[in-house]
């Protein structure tokens, strides 16, 4: 079975729930999924380019087990089709951005950029071009 990234997204938040739950007690739960504010729909992205990844860490809880982010590119929801990935990994998740430099992957408009803390958190579509 194949699952889109919005399935993955909630089928590993679910876990890490379940994970975080049974391994912590109530006031450690951290489960941070900050929403990706950029890029957002109608951003088009061209190959080659440096861009800052930003999301919105207002929501951040005061404990987070895991601050390594991680960042992959999906194309048409999938995460696991051959793309170039992380495009970043290693900083910290209370950054609220990252640059990344735009893979030369084939132009389309169904791109999603995928935010790993402790749980994904994916982009609205946008375009990378040539
Ligand atoms: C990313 O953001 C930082 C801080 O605002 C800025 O210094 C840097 O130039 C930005 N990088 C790009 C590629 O825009």
């Amino acid at each position: 079975m194949i699952l889109t990234t919005k399935q993955f997204s909630v089928f590993s938040g679910l876990l890490s729930i379940l994970a975080v739950a049974s391994a912590l007690p109530l006031e450690q739960r951290d489960d941070f999924v900050p929403p990706v504010t950029f890029p957002h729909a109608g951003t088009v992205w061209f190959v080659g380019q440096r861009h800052n990844v930003t999301w919105d860490t207002s929501n951040a809880p005061k404990q987070i087990t895991n601050r390594q982010g991680k960042i992959v590119l999906a194309k048409g929801g999938l995460l696991d089709n051959g793309m170039p990935h992380p495009l970043a990994t290693g900083f910290d998740i209370l950054l609220g951005r990252t640059e990344v430099t735009v893979p030369n992957v084939t132009p389309g408009s169904d791109y999603t950029i995928v935010l790993f803390g402790n749980s994904g958190n994916d982009s609205p579509e946008f375009t990378i071009s040539k």
